[in-house]
């Protein structure tokens, strides 16, 4: 492959110059296992710092509320000890020249009980997504949510509000609202977890409502550039989500109203499993949404080093985020460019308290400059 390598050319994210277009992809990592739920040094702070080269690191998904969330030992954004955690890892990233955005999530019903001293989590309807929660326990079934009322609503947007405004204190350079995967705004999208019958529910447009209202409410706490949301269209048979023949029109609508925006970008996901055969869905995401969305358009899922190219050659996308060859790579920038093989990932470890897996996989392209 030729050094002139798409993934490895400068962009600018809406002022922040990012020197290539390689992403860290939003990962749960399950490392925040202390009381707080907060990032901690000599872990989170070596963790990140090992991959600053990335053109922009997107944490973990990190929990906007008590309520929010529904995976154990996951980093949250509310407290005050939380926000110092991060500007611990945020100055040691800076540092290391890297750049960062949080990952504001809301699982809804994509919880349990045991995360809310019994009581139900909640979501657009009483709706049991049939799925697991990985809760202090292990694995356990989830159970029918609470359906939110006009007042959880509200409370909700706010909790986003307040969770950008300390992801600024934290010296985060943007956020990224995951409305994405199943989780809380995605259960609103989609007419089989969302069978309201007040302003939030019914039409395509009301279904949307709780996104608008959320980053209408976040702009007042920083700059809308700086602001980056994730979807995932053709998310089917996962995290309780199941398509119907108005999920792509709730897509279509919710990505050209985007443009409304002057956002950091909106980041897609392409199918996460093989969907040729599902009524509805779309294959190719990329390839859809580029002709409608007018500003900077990152895209996931299965890419590689060849395909990452790719897909910013034929003009698909803008960035590229890996997932998954970011967990065993931290040197992955480096590695493109030098063309070095990648190593693989252990799953065991992807969700495990401790170093292991987490900070202990090389960086070979890095040890042979030195
Ligand atoms: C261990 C692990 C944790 C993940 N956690 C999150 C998360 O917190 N937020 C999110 O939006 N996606 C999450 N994902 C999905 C990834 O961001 C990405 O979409 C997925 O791994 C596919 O990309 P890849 O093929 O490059 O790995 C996670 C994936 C993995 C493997």
């Amino acid at each position: 492959m030729s050094k002139e390598q798409h993934l490895l050319k400068s962009y600018n994210l809406n002022g922040l110059e990012l020197p290539n277009r390689v992403v860290m992809a939003p990962m749960t990592r399950s490392r925040a296992n202390n009381p707080e739920n907060k990032p901690t040094e000599g872990l989170h702070d070596i963790y990140y710092t090992q991959r600053a080269s990335a053109g922009l690191i997107i944490t973990e998904g990190s929990q906007v509320s008590k309520e929010a969330v529904g995976y154990v030992n996951t980093p949250g954004i509310y407290s005050k000890e939380q926000v110092e955690g991060w500007k611990m890892v945020n100055n040691k990233v800076h540092e290391a020249n890297g750049r960062i955005f949080i990952q504001l999530w809301h699982v809804g019903r994509m919880s349990h009980p045991d995360f809310h001293n019994g009581e139900l989590p909640m979501s657009a309807s009483a709706i049991n997504p049939e799925a697991q929660s990985f809760t202090p326990e292990g694995f356990k079934d989830t159970v029918t949510p609470k359906e939110m009322t006009g007042e959880d609503i509200k409370r909700t947007i706010q909790d986003f509000k307040n969770a950008a405004k300390n992801a600024m204190e934290a010296g985060f350079d943007g956020i990224e609202i995951h409305s994405s995967n199943g989780y809380l705004f995605h259960q609103f999208f989609n007419g089989t977890s969302n069978k309201r019958k007040d302003e939030y529910g019914g039409s395509i447009e009301n279904r949307a409502k709780i996104l608008f209202e959320t980053i209408d409410a976040i702009k007042e706490v920083m700059p809308e550039q700086k602001i980056g949301l994730r979807l995932n269209p053709s998310l089917n048979g996962i995290f309780g989500m199941t398509m119907d023949e108005e999920t792509i029109p709730t897509f279509d609508y919710i990505i050209k109203k985007l443009n409304d925006y002057d956002l950091a970008y909106l980041h897609l996901s392409e199918p996460f499993n093989d969907v040729s055969d599902v009524p509805h869905a779309v294959t190719e995401i990329a390839k859809r949404y580029r002709p409608m969305y007018n500003g900077t358009l990152m895209i996931n899922a299965g890419f590689d080093q060849e395909s990452g190219n790719i897909v910013i050659e034929e003009g698909n996308a803008d960035l590229v985020a890996f997932g998954k060859p970011y967990i065993s790579n931290p040197d992955l920038v480096e590695r493109f460019a030098e063309n070095i093989p990648l190593s693989g990932w252990d799953t065991d470890t992807f969700y495990t308290p401790g170093e292991k897996g987490y900070i202990d996989y090389e960086a070979k392209a890095r040890k042979q400059e030195a």
